[in-house]
């Protein structure tokens, strides 16, 4: 539980927790402990917050335990131990020897190059304090900014309203709505070799936002809000004569690949990313699967952490010719 706390905290005043904050190589925790210190909500919390940071988490075992209770928080058998990191490292060694492929293929291409990105949700406003938004947390296209910076570009990233820290030397331009965001996307593309639109940009917004808050009134069980279309961005873009290499993402619950498929024709784009979103796995998840489609091309990557989806990705629009 310890132990658990202070690499939360990102402490380092041992050999296990100093060696823990200065690797770039992932980590596998089996923690152990009483069955209460294991259930009490500051661990649990520390425990989710490092799985969100990409911790591996071999959970405890129930049982008998060393102080005498019973419950869960018992030292999994070792030979369980054992076999869950052979495991890990085996998939790890697999998906870095990919990673280590596709960055030297991704990185003669992107040196130099200018790449624009739109990444997060558009929030339209109903009112001063309501609003009209999504789930997309912004990650993957915060991630795609973050290793095309590392790969050599030279990135513009128009962000909706996210928490994200910026990525280290990209250029960030935050937004709030979609006519926001295509506005600052008119002035920028025609710099920009490649565009990749991640963010979710809401399709409408609220034709008359109102200039106070709405009040209830009493006796209106109902209440209509009329909408009108936004500009689709990504279109836009793909119809300029001087137009980037165009990225389009298609995030759906259900037929992902066919609804790409079709937004690619529709939006005239040169490539787009399949996701399907769901339980373990996109708007708001540090992993996803993207599938990768060009009008020739159609590659499955498998579900890993949105920074080797983004690296998976920027090595295959290096391998397009533009
Ligand atoms: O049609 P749909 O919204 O599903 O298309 C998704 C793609 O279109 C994404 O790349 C998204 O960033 C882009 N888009 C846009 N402007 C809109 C709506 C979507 O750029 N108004």
């Amino acid at each position: 539980a310890e132990t658990l706390a202070k690499l939360r905290m990102g402490r380092a005043d041992d050999l296990l927790t100093t060696l823990c904050l200065a690797t770039d190589k992932p980590i596998m925790l089996a923690p152990a402990m009483n069955r209460l210190m294991w259930s009490n909500a500051a661990t649990q919390d520390n425990v989710l917050v490092l799985k969100q940071r990409g911790f591996t988490l071999l959970e405890p075992a129930e049982g008998e335990q060393a102080c005498g209770e019973v419950g869960a928080g018992r030292m999994p058998e070792p030979l369980a131990i054992f076999n869950a990191v052979v495991a890990f490292q085996t998939k790890f060694q697999e998906q870095q020897k990919q990673t280590d492929q596709a960055w030297s293929n991704a990185k003669s291409f992107w040196l130099g190059k200018k790449l624009l990105i739109t990444a997060g949700p558009t929030f339209e406003d109903i009112d001063p304090v309501r609003f009209i938004g999504n789930r997309s947390s912004g990650k993957m296209g915060f991630a795609i900014a973050d290793v095309a910076t590392k790969l050599g570009a030279k990135v513009t990233l128009v962000a909706g309203p996210v928490q994200l820290a910026t990525p280290v030397n990209v250029e960030r331009i935050n937004v709030r709505s979609a006519l926001q965001m295509f506005d600052i996307v008119q002035t920028v593309y025609a710099d920009a070799d490649c565009f990749i639109s991640a963010a979710a940009v809401a399709d409408f917004r609220v034709a008359q936002p109102a200039e106070q808050k709405l009040k209830k009134q009493p006796g209106l069980d109902n209440m209509t809000l009329e909408l009108v279309k936004n500009p689709d961005i990504v279109a836009w873009v793909s119809e300029q004569s001087d137009k980037p290499f165009v990225v389009g993402f298609a995030a759906e619950t259900q037929n992902v690949i066919e609804y790409a498929k079709d937004k690619l024709k529709r939006k005239n784009l040169d490539m787009i990313c399949a996701n399907q979103v769901g339980e373990f796995q996109g708007f708001e998840q540090n992993d996803n699967a993207l599938t990768l489609i060009t009008e020739t091309e159609e590659v499955v990557q498998s579900l890993s952490s949105k920074t080797q989806q983004a690296i998976a990705l920027l090595s295959f629009i290096a391998k397009q010719s533009f």
